[in-house]
């Protein structure tokens, strides 16, 4: 018979039609002539109804295992149904289980769960609905990017992992090691020695593709990466992961205005293929999680980004009415407060913000004339703050010497990067979408843990 998954049964599936499914037990219904079950196979929200006549082989055996989580194939016909709110169901001809799921301990129960207690259990949320919706919506999100991209001519590159170079001179990185961490060697100065170690020399997770991707921008011109990125913050909030993915376009001949509208253009773009694929897990959001998920997305799809620079930003908290955690002050770094207030309660919208203080961004962003900021944009949402960090480059070999060297970074670590400003340097912009963070602002979801299967954070790996 033809095996065929749940969506495409529920939404082309005829009566009379003869196939089988296979899927996991979400709830058993028994009455006095006939039993219900609703059978789950991720493939959509919506559970397919199976019905169960007391003819069938075994049919008191079978009935008793059809438990909650339990894995089962089905083969029967479709009948209308007669139920409300589905069109079809399945007449069960034949059940078989391939895996039973004893009721007296399986951890998934009909009743809600809080995201607390399912985080406990990452191994098996992803079979609850908001789980599987949130997944659905990640993979449409990933698929929409890539699309994004090359309906544009971007080349997809894949930049390392593992690097020796700090992108964000922020100081967050994992070390990677192959020494023996009981038996450390030293060098006369007492310093770990590296040349010991697997490269030679410190090696880190990544925090960021970017220096790899403007590498690839100076031959390709238009150039993406995306993939998991690491940071060693130890920050236990909500918005942040110590494993998250990010999505880097990187854009040779592209100055700031131009990598505002692609990013903006970029954000348009997933929400609307979101919108079209995945509308029935985006409605469950709405209705279940935050009934403001719909409305966001059309504002989004529909209206143009607010576009103001640091500056204004600061003139604006100045003047708001209400009481800040962190004060408000040109040169400090906007906290997730400031930029919560003014994308969420100012504007009610993304705003995209430029131009920021020198002092307070990396020390790649191109310096502007007035020397005291940086061609920097950061987009910030409603509920989330910062989802896009990005900037024009410093082209210039001169001017990113010195902004090394204030930062105190090793300038000999850089001298490929450096090399592309020797040779055949161009203005060139690009920018960083906090992949998670993207899919928080979609879902409604409140914590990052929560959109990404299995979460690191700190004290946080057993899956
Ligand atoms: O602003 P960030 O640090 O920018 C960069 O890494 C640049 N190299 C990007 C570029 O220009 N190519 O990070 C970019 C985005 C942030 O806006 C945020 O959405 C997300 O990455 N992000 C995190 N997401 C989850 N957990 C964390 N710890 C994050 N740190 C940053
Ligand atoms: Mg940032």
């Amino acid at each position: 018979m033809t095996k065929l998954r749940i969506a495409e049964i529920l939404k082309n599936g005829l009566p009379e039609q003869a196939l089988t499914v296979q899927g996991w037990v979400r709830t058993k219904r028994a009455l006095k002539e006939f039993a219900f079950v609703e059978i789950n196979d991720g493939s959509c929200l919506a559970n397919l109804q199976v019905v169960l006549n007391p003819d069938l082989p075994d049919y008191t055996d079978i009935l008793k295992r059809l438990n909650t989580g339990a894995s089962v194939e089905v083969s029967g016909v479709l009948v209308e149904s007669p139920a409300k709110g589905q069109r079809i169901e399945l007449k069960a001809s034949a059940v078989k289980i391939y895996g039973d799921a004893d009721p007296e301990i399986y951890p998934l129960q009909k009743k809600r769960h809080s995201f607390e207690f399912l985080r406990t259990l990452a191994h098996l949320r992803a079979r609850t609905n908001t789980f599987g919706a949130v997944f659905r919506i990640r993979n449409a999100c990933a698929m929409a990017i890539h699309q994004f991209f090359q309906e544009r001519g971007f080349l997809w590159i894949h930049t390392p992992i593992i690097t020796g170079s700090d992108c964000e001179g922020a100081g967050e990185m994992f070390t990677v090691t192959s020494l023996n961490l009981k038996n450390i060697p030293k060098t006369p100065s007492q310093e770990v020695d590296y040349s010991q170690d697997f490269f030679g020399k410190p090696a880190y997770l990544t925090v960021s593709g970017q220096l790899e991707a403007e590498v690839m921008a100076t031959a390709f011109a238009n150039v993406y990466t995306f993939g998991p990125t690491f940071r060693a913050e130890n920050s236990n909030t909500s918005r942040h992961l110590a494993e998250f993915w990010m999505v880097e376009p990187e854009m040779a001949f592209c100055d700031l205005k131009g990598n505002m509208d692609l990013a903006e253009e970029f954000l348009k773009y997933i929400f609307k293929y979101v919108m079209d694929k995945c509308y029935e897990d985006m409605e469950f959001f709405n209705q279940r999680i935050d009934n403001t998920v719909l409305a966001s997305a059309d504002n989004i799809i529909n209206n143009q980004f607010e576009r103001i620079t640091y500056t204004e930003a600061i003139a604006l908290l100045e003047k708001a009415d209400k009481k800040f955690e962190y004060t408000v002050r040109w040169g400090a770094d906007l906290q997730s407060e400031h930029e919560r207030y003014l994308a969420e309660e100012l504007f009610k919208k993304p705003v995209i913000v430029t131009d920021y203080p020198v002092g307070i961004k990396a020390f790649y962003m191109r310096l502007n004339e007035d020397e005291k900021t940086v061609a920097a944009m950061d987009i910030l949402a409603p509920k989330i703050g910062e989802i896009v960090g990005g900037s024009q480059r410093e082209e210039r070999l001169d001017i990113l010497q010195r902004r090394i060297q204030e930062q105190e970074l090793n300038l000999e670590n850089y001298w490929w990067y450096l090399d592309l400003r020797r040779y055949g340097t161009v203005p060139h912009s690009g920018f960083g979408l906090g992949f998670e963070r993207l899919i928080q602002f979609m879902t409604g979801m409140g914590n990052i843990r929560d959109v990404i299967p299995f979460p690191r954070a700190p004290l946080t790996i057993d899956f």
